[in-house]
């Protein structure tokens, strides 16, 4: 059966790049994204009319909500997770500090739970262990 991969902020520039790559080498994608409207949303709602897939799946939902992404963990059985959700730029940061902690320390927290609390991503440890990928080469000469 296809792996299936978590895409955090799927919407989002690079999210949606990745789970085009990851569809197209066979995996399947659950995408999940806040569609924030830090920039204008219409962007990434594009982004996601060219991720319909049968192989692809999206939540609406913040990385931020403990309980849903427990849930959505529970729920999917995820062999992977790619995490580009996340709250960029340095000027918005003195706009809206809350929402850096929200996505970025909270978000980021959450995903690290997900993935200690569940059996099945026992393998997230081995990151950076010399000659254990998690992924094979997404793109580009293997190094
Ligand atoms: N674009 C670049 O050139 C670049 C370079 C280096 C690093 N990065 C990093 O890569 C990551 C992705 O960057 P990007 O350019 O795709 O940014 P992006 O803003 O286009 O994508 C991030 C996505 O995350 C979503 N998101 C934000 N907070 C969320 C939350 N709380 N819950 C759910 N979804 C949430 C946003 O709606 C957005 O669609 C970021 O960590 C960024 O700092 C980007």
């Amino acid at each position: 059966m296809a792996k299936k991969i978590l895409v955090t902020g799927a919407a989002g520039f690079i999210g949606c790049e990745v789970s085009l790559i990851l569809l197209s080498k066979g995996y399947t994608v659950v995408g999940i994204d806040n569609m924030n409207s830090y920039y204008q949303v219409s962007l990434k709602e594009d982004r996601l009319k060219r991720l319909e897939h049968p192989q692809f799946s999206f939540c609406k939902m913040d990385l931020a909500d403990a309980a849903a992404m427990t849930d959505l963990f529970a729920r999917e059985k995820f062999d992977g997770v790619i995490h580009l959700g996340a709250q960029a730029g340095v000027r918005y940061s003195l706009q809206n500090p809350q929402a850096y902690v929200d996505s970025n320390i909270t978000g980021f927290l959450n995903v690290l739970e997900c993935c200690r609390k569940f059996p099945q991503y026992q393998d997230a440890v081995q990151y950076g262990r010399p000659g254990v990928q998690a992924f094979e080469p997404l793109c580009g000469d293997q190094a």
